[in-house]
């Protein structure tokens, strides 16, 4: 318990300081979007290693939060704001259908996998799918 405190923490602690000094409030939300979206993996992640103890139910429900908030990415990202911190390439908005597809990839797959989580096994290929997802976008569109 301990430790998924110090985890908690530390997760938090971090989002605060990528978004230190953001003064655009376009950004700061689709900023705050994404740290949701790590805070929820963090969580698998910390399952998946045994830091923390497994728990179905917790593991669906990170994986569903993953899928809503995966959903408002688009409205997130429908202005074309940006900010001195922003690591969103212009790019973005040049293709925006291709960016929303990512977007609608990882809702539709961590919808998909919460209903296949029932042991601790189960988490360590859903954390690599969930990876891949994220970083299927952060590729091409996030420096
Ligand atoms: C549809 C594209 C897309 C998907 C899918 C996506 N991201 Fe992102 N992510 C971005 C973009 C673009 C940025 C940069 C935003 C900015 O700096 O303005 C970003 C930034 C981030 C940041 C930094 C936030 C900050 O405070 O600066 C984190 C953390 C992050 N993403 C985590 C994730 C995780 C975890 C997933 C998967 C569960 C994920 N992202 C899925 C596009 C995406």
């Amino acid at each position: 318990m301990k430790k998924y405190i110090a985890l908690a923490l530390m997760v938090t602690g971090t989002a605060a300081l990528a978004h230190g000094g953001v003064k655009d409030p376009h950004v700061m939300h689709r900023m705050m979007g994404m740290s949701e979206l790590a805070k929820q993996m963090k969580l698998i992640g910390a399952m998946a290693k045994g830091v923390m103890p497994f728990d179905a139910d917790a593991a669906r429900a990170a994986l569903l939060n993953i899928s809503r908030e995966a959903s408002e990415i688009p409205a997130l990202f429908e202005t074309a704001a940006t900010d001195p911190k922003s690591e969103a390439l212009p790019v973005i908005w040049d293709e925006f259908d291709s960016f929303t597809s990512r977007a609608s990839e990882l809702e539709s797959l961590t919808r998909g996998l919460a209903g296949t989580v029932t042991s601790e096994a189960d988490l360590r290929p859903v954390m690599q799918q969930l990876g891949k997802a994220c970083g299927a976008c952060h590729s091409d569109f996030r420096e």
